[in-house]
């Protein structure tokens, strides 16, 4: 019997094979797995278990950091809206609201930006690593192995339990990200590599590093600049998405912080999750013209493919981050022209809200489906848009990083399975084998 619970805030379990019921505490709208291993046929039976592939509908931690309301489509960082955020803040800025749980004040802030500013150089010899990656090698994969080798670099952050060392390492990865990303281009067009310009904003410094050529200075286009700043704030945390879950569970081993994230870039360069955002343009670039919608939309009904930056595991209604994105296209377009593939999306997603198949699936625009267009407008090749959603993202990592280090309910993660195989059997030897 379970001791103190109020009557209503428990779960009354009958067992039907055994007769017994059992009284399970609610918490939070939930109850505990292991509150399920006392149900037990005989006292041999090690006790039941709880099946969810794919989490569906496990809390695998309690959090601070990001709310998500997937019904009715609200976005918050520590308590505080998407839209506001977008609106008043910037990158830094919120990337330290996220860290550190509150704004940062006018000194803190100011700390915070030299920080990350005096870590936007990387180590000389990370260059020699970029230049053995083929010319084609897609930045992701790059990524991958450049934020992975970060943690040779700097040995001292596998010192996970000292909090100034954490910091150090978390301030290293916001500065050198855009570092990474912009060597990865250059070295993908066979430019020379920019050295970070720290007069420059973080959005801006990433620019210049990306598209320098002979100027003497880079001047960052202001709305652009913008428009990119805003961009990274929307994506810089999602609460448990499958990258940030990836980091909590390679964290968990008490591996360092690079080697840990190194796991969450890969996570995000899937097509499903970050790697979407490139989709959605092949998408559009494969659709070709308004003509060829309306056949797309059947195919995707037939279940021949997906329509790309559609749907989402958690919102049911439009993803708040897509409407704010859609108003930073027009922004952006005023500066770079209108990139034409926008009329197809706009009538990929007029036709997709009013067909019964996406509205019976609440399937509507997410993160993914209008960035690419501002991305490939700006100049960004395709192969780099996952890259940029995985320099927004390294605050929301850090921060739900670093708050799985800190929850004492916390240990290395290591779920159960349902053991599906043959049972025991006896080693055959080769020469016997049919
Ligand atoms: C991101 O988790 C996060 O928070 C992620 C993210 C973040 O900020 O970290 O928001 C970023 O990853 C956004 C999602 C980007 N991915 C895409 O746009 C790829 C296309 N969308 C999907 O593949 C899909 O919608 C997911 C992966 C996003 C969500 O998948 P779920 O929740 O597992 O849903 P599902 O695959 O079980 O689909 C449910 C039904 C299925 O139909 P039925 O089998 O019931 O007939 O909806 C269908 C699916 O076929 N469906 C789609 C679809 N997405 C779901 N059908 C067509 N096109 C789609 N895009």
């Amino acid at each position: 019997m379970v001791k103190n619970a109020k009557k209503e805030e428990t779960l009354t379990l009958i067992d039907n094979r055994t007769g017994r019921s059992y009284e399970i505490p609610i918490q939070s709208g939930t109850l505990r797995a292991m509150d399920l291993r006392q149900v037990k046929i005989d006292e041999s039976d090690f006790g039941m278990v709880s099946y969810d592939p794919a989490f569906l509908n496990t809390a695998t931690c309690r959090s601070a950091i990001t709310f998500i309301d997937g019904d009715k489509g609200i976005l918050q960082y520590r308590g505080y809206p998407i839209e506001e955020l977008a609106e008043n803040s910037t990158f830094v800025e919120v990337a330290y609201l996220l860290i550190h749980g509150e704004l940062p004040s006018k000194f803190q802030l100011r700390v915070w930006i030299q920080d990350i500013t005096q870590h936007t150089m990387l180590h000389e010899n990370i260059k020699k690593f970029m230049d053995g990656f083929h010319h084609d090698a897609h930045p992701m994969g790059i990524l991958v192995s450049t934020v992975s080798g970060l943690s040779t670099f700097y040995p001292d952050a596998k010192n996970i339990d000292d909090p100034a060392c954490r910091r150090l390492q978390v301030v290293r990865l916001i500065g050198k990200m855009p570092t990474l990303a912009a060597l990865a281009y250059r070295h993908s067009v066979g430019k020379p590599y920019v050295y970070p310009d720290n007069d420059l904003s973080y959005s801006g410094n990433f620019l210049s590093m990306m598209f320098k050529m002979v100027e003497r200075k880079y001047n960052p286009n202001p709305i652009l600049e913008k428009a990119l700043d805003v961009l990274l704030i929307l994506h810089a945390d999602h609460e448990q998405n499958a990258s940030t879950n990836v980091i909590r569970c390679i964290g968990s081993s008490h591996v360092d912080p690079f080697s840990a994230a190194a796991g969450a870039v890969a996570t995000l360069y899937g097509p499903l999750h970050g790697g979407a955002n490139e989709q959605v343009l092949r998408m559009l670039a494969e659709i070709g013209s308004i003509d060829n919608v309306k056949g797309y939309i059947d195919s995707v009904k037939k279940g021949e493919r997906r329509l790309m930056g559609f749907g989402h595991r958690v919102y049911r209604n439009y993803d708040p981050r897509a409407k704010i994105i859609k108003r930073i296209a027009e922004h952006v377009f005023e500066v770079t022209g209108r990139n034409p593939l926008l009329d197809i999306a706009l009538e990929l997603e007029k036709i997709a809200l009013n067909e019964d198949y996406f509205v019976q699936r609440k399937l509507y625009p997410n993160v993914d489906f209008y960035t690419g267009l501002i991305y490939q407008a700006m100049g960004f090749p395709m192969e780099l848009f996952p890259v940029l959603f995985a320099i927004g993202r390294v605050p929301g990592w850090m921060a739900q990083w670093e708050e799985m280090l800190k929850d004492s309910e916390q240990k290395i993660a290591r779920p159960r399975q349902i053991y599906t195989g043959p049972v025991v059997r006896k080693y055959i030897p080769l020469d016997k084998r049919a």
